[in-house]
């Protein structure tokens, strides 16, 4: 029985939903590191010329087609894509967005399991009186599955279980029912726990509670441009890394999300307030919790070195402890606040990553979105498994690396070149223009023809043959030799000893994925062909 077609129940519940799944960890965790690994004010600019050539026009395309695969009945990367041109391997080359919202589903699960029992720990006050190094030990600790912070054995386990379990019973419930419905509970708290720990940060004093400088010390930082960045390509491929994963784009999310979209809703107004809330978000809030408040206690220095072995992992060793100075009431407060805020984040985040999924097992299978969403949730427990079991082997950074960043910008540039040149961008711009509320500057149509494509199509060659020290002169005296993270030195562990004993597990991981992308083209295959013998079923049927 084919499925009813499901759609937003207002645009204002669209457009939370839609921000609500940019607005992400991205925000509050990777924006703030990205920008102290970059320089502070040295990566504002190339972030912001990144958001206008690639951010906003990628938001547009994936808008745009989304609603088109909608109003065919498709909601899922593969078959929109398919849309944009008949060809079947359009079909394939979707797969890889969808690849990447299931592999990013698996992980991101993971670290919203760490912040749901950072928020409980900030609760019952496990931080109260705890030292620096402690804290910085207890996140350790939280991440080897052996122990068990709590006293309740496999604590660290059980949390990934209930976060995975809580996202799969809210996407059971529909996209008006589940999604919307928290996107508006959601949203607002994270804005009300954002504006308290902002003010918090503004007026953080030098000599009080502890913190050496002003909190103004680390917004100075930050917001002092230097225009030396713009001749240094490695600061321009972070800085266009951090827009795609903070505007979900190249992942499936908001195509997904728009094919919900009503024929005579408006595209080009609803897209650009959902990229620019993620933007005020993530510039405004997001910018002024961690950098301030760290640099504040620890100054500049000692947080640039944090971040350099950090990653993510910067807010939950550092801020539980910054929080304690605060006396026990401001301190719990503000550990809910912020590890809440994350939640919210997070949660409405996973939702949007992980529909992609949900809506192509219900299209090909026919099955209902409650029981496509309970799969769904099986094949991420299953997938995130090595990444949760075996997260200090390098299988979580190999799970990042592949799905959550590479993949986004070969996914992405495929979308751009679809879109304008072989659909064409006359047809494009008639679908971002369809019915819609604004105009959007004729510049955008040129943007989304020549520029975007080529700086994808530069950007993934850059990451290809990465050199080392970003030495990009050809005629280098050093001659070319690879950086560690460039794809071809990553593809061979250069970098890694050859005995590392790590290189088993990435391995392990890489052959996961793979079998992962091959078993999403083998089912394209097979409903491809189903419906083939179908069709010519019937067709023998009639002539008979
Ligand atoms: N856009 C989401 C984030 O920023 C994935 O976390």
């Amino acid at each position: 029985m084919a499925q009813k077609r499901q759609s937003w129940n207002s645009r204002f519940g669209l457009i939370l939903a839609m921000a609500g799944g940019a607005v992400g960890l991205g925000n509050f965790l990777r924006f703030p590191i990205q920008a102290i690994q970059n320089g502070g004010g040295a990566f504002i600019i190339p972030y912001l010329v990144s958001f206008i050539l690639l951010g906003l026009p990628l938001t547009m395309i994936e808008w745009s087609t989304g609603k088109l695969g909608g109003l065919y009945g498709h909601h899922s990367p593969p078959m929109i894509m398919q849309k944009l041109d008949h060809h079947v391997y359009w079909r394939y080359i979707g797969a890889i967005g969808l690849f990447s919202s299931i592999i990013i589903s698996s992980y991101y699960c993971f670290i919203e399991s760490w912040i749901f029992s950072y928020m409980l720990h900030s609760l019952f006050g496990t931080f109260n009186g705890m030292t620096e190094l402690q804290i910085s030990e207890f996140f350790d600790r939280y991440l080897d599955l052996s122990i068990s912070v709590s006293g309740i054995p496999f604590d660290t386990f059980i949390s990934f279980v209930f976060c995975l379990g809580l996202n799969i019973f809210i996407l059971s419930k529909g996209i008006s029912g589940g999604i919307e419905r928290v996107a508006k509970i959601c949203m607002p708290l994270l804005f009300i726990f954002g504006i308290f720990l902002v003010i918090k940060s503004f007026t953080l004093k030098a000599g009080e509670d502890g913190a050496i400088f002003d909190g103004t010390l680390g917004l100075n930082f930050l917001w002092t441009p230097q225009f030396d960045s713009l001749t240094n390509p490695k600061v321009w491929l972070a800085a266009a890394g951090q827009v795609f994963f903070t505007l979900s784009l190249g992942m499936g999310a908001i195509q997904t999300y728009a094919s919900y979209l009503k024929k005579e809703e408006d595209v080009a107004l609803s897209s650009l307030t959902s990229a620019f809330t993620n933007e005020f978000t993530e510039v405004i809030l997001g910018s002024s919790i961690i950098i301030p408040i760290s640099i504040g206690y620890f100054g500049i220095d000692k947080v640039i070195e944090l971040t350099q072995s950090g990653g993510f992992g910067l807010g939950f060793r550092t801020m539980p402890f910054l929080f304690e100075q605060w006396g026990t009431v401001l301190s719990t407060l503000a550990g809910v606040a912020f590890f809440g805020l994350l939640f919210f984040a997070g949660i409405t985040s996973t939702l949007s990553i992980i529909q992609p999924t949900v809506a192509y097992l219900s299209k090909s299978y026919d099955w209902s979105q409650k029981k496509s969403s309970y799969i769904t949730g099986t094949f991420v427990f299953f997938l995130a498994l090595p990444c949760v079991l075996f997260f200090d082997k390098g299988v979580f950074d190999e799970y990042d690396y592949w799905g959550g960043t590479m993949s986004l910008f070969l996914f992405a540039m495929f979308e751009a070149i679809a879109f304008s040149w072989v659909m064409g961008i006359d047809k494009g711009w008639a679908l971002i223009n369809g019915y819609a509320n604004i105009r959007i500057p004729k510049f955008f149509k040129y943007v989304l023809k020549y520029v975007t494509p080529t700086m994808l199509i530069l950007i993934f060659i850059s990451a290809l043959i990465k050199p080392m020290n970003d030495d990009w002169s050809l005629i280098s005296i050093h001659g070319w030799e690879l950086d560690n993270s460039a794809i071809i030195a990553e593809l061979m562990h250069k970098g890694m000893a050859p005995d590392d004993p790590n290189i088993a597990y990435i391995d392990g991981a890489r052959l996961y994925l793979l079998f992962l992308i091959i078993s999403i083209w083998l089912t394209i295959y097979i409903t491809i062909r189903v419906r083939k013998k179908r069709i010519q079923t019937k067709r023998s049927e009639s002539t008979i």
